[in-house]
């Protein structure tokens, strides 16, 4: 991975590489364990090597990234970057999303640029609001989801009742890989439903080393366990009967998922959810062009930009793009080409980034992420590539916002770098921008997945911009996309309007479903389409 030098990479060393690539991001609720199990897992693949240098909690050195005041203030991460490690002959990639409560557009976007991801559930809890948003868009993407039950060391439900909730609530086939012995808040450890063996675990001081790990034949287990292993054995025999044996293809097609039990914090389980990831994940795989031609990852360098990430070094501004390798070698220095612009862009500065610490990046392969610090001149969904020919990958989908507010400048001597500001944050996908000619004054309107979204727009128009933005909240909660907008006067109204986003998308907005309905009854004719999470 840090190989110096030019690379002379050959056609069989990329799909080699390539072929090692897990990426993948964990999508989970807060507090559910998402900052416990990535450290875990890093820890487990001893590149960190002492617990809490990820988590960052009660006064740990944290490398979750702070990258700004209002971030601190909350305690809360809001950047999103990739934490790269070797877990034997693999190299995984664990691209972060964000874990606070509000959800940006952001969050949505990591889930563009992985192959898979862990869906993480409390035991207590099982399937919570955001876990399932997330899960929304997985499954629109057809991205593979490995489900793993976090803290089974704490009382919570019963584990045939958590799989039952899958299939009922989100139609996904629970394929149980491990089946828990002992009741949660009394986990003494997995039944391998591969091999019928009872995996014992023990605790380790604190958790902060790899749990221990005891293999015992099930006679044995029957023996030392008595009725807790007749019960998860029963239980077992129970899912095969109702169709949640493992099946690959089911993973694959996203239409079951393998489930893991564990407890992130006494790293329990962790060992087995890394060893199916570098099993089962799939690989990266040729992405398609913006003309459904599939780019082989074997062909010279393309990436796409997901996320651009601005004032991550408190010391000085900067703009970090975070890009995913689809084809190709990426080396520190290349040049290449972006495509929206036509322009090159120098890579002297590539990083891999997690939280605060960096490392220089010198070369990457398909499935990997590269940060591109002082990426001024990059904008989400740009397709970056080294190519002779043109590469351009589809742009990234905006999301079915949720919150509108109108935007003015709070200073009128301002109103120039105020729109230069929402010039930039619109570019950049902080916020969606929605005009209308027919508002009074032309202000623009933000749209936004969450409100934290109208946070970050306001703090960075007024720290980088020096123009200060009023924000008045509108009263809409029903989105719908308006297909001709032809018909657009028939829906502007007091409870209703049309506003029209960059991407050309026509929005009716309406302030209740009550509203949607009298325009259904009034104007039958007017053809609207819902938007869901995912596909906005
Ligand atoms: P998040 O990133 O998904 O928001 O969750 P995080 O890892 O911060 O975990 C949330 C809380 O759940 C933490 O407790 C953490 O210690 C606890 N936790 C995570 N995994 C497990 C597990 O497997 N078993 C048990 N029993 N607890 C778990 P906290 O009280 O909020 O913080 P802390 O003071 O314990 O760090």
């Amino acid at each position: 991975m840090t190989a110096a030098g030019p690379v002379t990479a050959s056609s069989a060393d990329v799909l080699r590489e390539a072929d090692r690539r897990r990426t993948f991001a964990v999508i989970s609720h807060p507090d559910a364990g998402k900052s416990t199990l990535t450290e875990a897992l890093a820890l487990h693949a001893r590149v960190i090597s002492e617990a809490g240098a990820v988590h960052g909690k009660a006064g740990r050195r944290g490398v979750v990234s702070d990258w700004m005041e209002m971030e601190k203030a909350r305690g809360i991460s809001i950047t999103s970057a990739a934490l790269q490690f070797a877990y034997g002959d693999a190299v995984v990639n664990l691209l972060d999303t964000p874990g606070h409560a509000d959800f940006s557009e952001d969050t949505y976007r990591v889930l563009s640029a992985v192959d898979s991801a862990v869906m993480l559930l409390d035991a207590a809890k099982g399937l919570e609001p955001q876990t399932l948003k997330l899960f929304d868009v997985c499954r629109h993407r057809g991205i593979p989801v490995i489900t793993f039950v976090n803290k089974w060391d704490r009382p919570g439900r019963d584990a045939l009742a958590l799989c039952d909730e899958l299939v009922e609530r989100i139609g996904l086939q629970p394929m149980p890989l491990t089946w828990p012995v002992g009741v949660a808040g009394h986990f003494r450890g997995v039944l391998d439903r591969r091999d019928g063996d009872f995996i014992r675990y023990s605790r380790t001081a604190g958790g902060a080393t790899a749990a221990g790990e005891e293999r015992l034949d099930p006679a044995r287990a029957e023996a030392e366990e008595g009725p807790e292993w007749t019960r998860a054995v029963e239980e077992a025999e129970l899912l095969a009967a109702s169709g949640g044996d493992f099946d690959l293809a089911r993973f694959r097609d996203a239409t079951g998922t393998p489930v893991l039990f564990g407890s992130a914090v006494l790293n329990f389980g962790v060992r087995h959810l890394l060893d199916l990831l570098v099993e089962l994940a799939p690989r990266p795989t040729p992405r398609p062009d913006v003309n459904a031609r599939p780019r082989a990852l074997d062909a010279p360098f393309s990436a796409f930009v997901f996320k651009v990430q601005t004032g991550m070094d408190p010391s000085h501004r900067d703009q970090v793009a975070f890009a995913r390798v689809c084809s190709g070698v990426f080396e520190r220095g290349m040049v290449v080409t972006n495509t929206t612009t036509g322009k090159p862009f120098a890579t002297k500065y590539v990083q891999q980034v997690f939280g605060q610490q960096r490392s220089t990046l010198d070369v990457a392969y398909p499935g990997d992420v590269i940060g591109l610090v002082n990426a001024t001149a990059l904008r989400v969904g740009d397709t970056l590539h080294a190519d002779r020919r043109d590469v351009r990958f589809p742009g990234l989908p905006s999301f079915a916002p949720a919150h509108f507010a109108v935007a003015r400048p709070a200073d009128l001597s301002r109103a120039k770098q105020f729109r230069k500001g929402i010039d930039q944050l619109e570019s950049e996908g902080v916020v969606q921008v929605l005009r209308s000619n027919r508002r009074g004054d032309g202000s623009p309107v933000f749209a936004a997945v969450g409100p934290m979204q109208f946070e970050v727009a306001s703090h960075r128009l007024s720290a980088e911009f020096k123009s200060p933005v009023r924000l008045d909240p509108l009263p809409y909660t029903v989105v719908q996309r308006l297909v001709d907008p032809a018909q657009r006067a028939l829906v502007d109204g007091n409870r209703s309007e049309v506003l029209t986003r960059a991407d050309g998308a026509d929005l009716a907005l309406f302030v209740d479903n009550t509203a949607l309905g009298v325009l259904r009854r009034l104007h039958p004719e007017v053809v609207l389409e819902p938007l869901v999470a995912g596909n906005g």
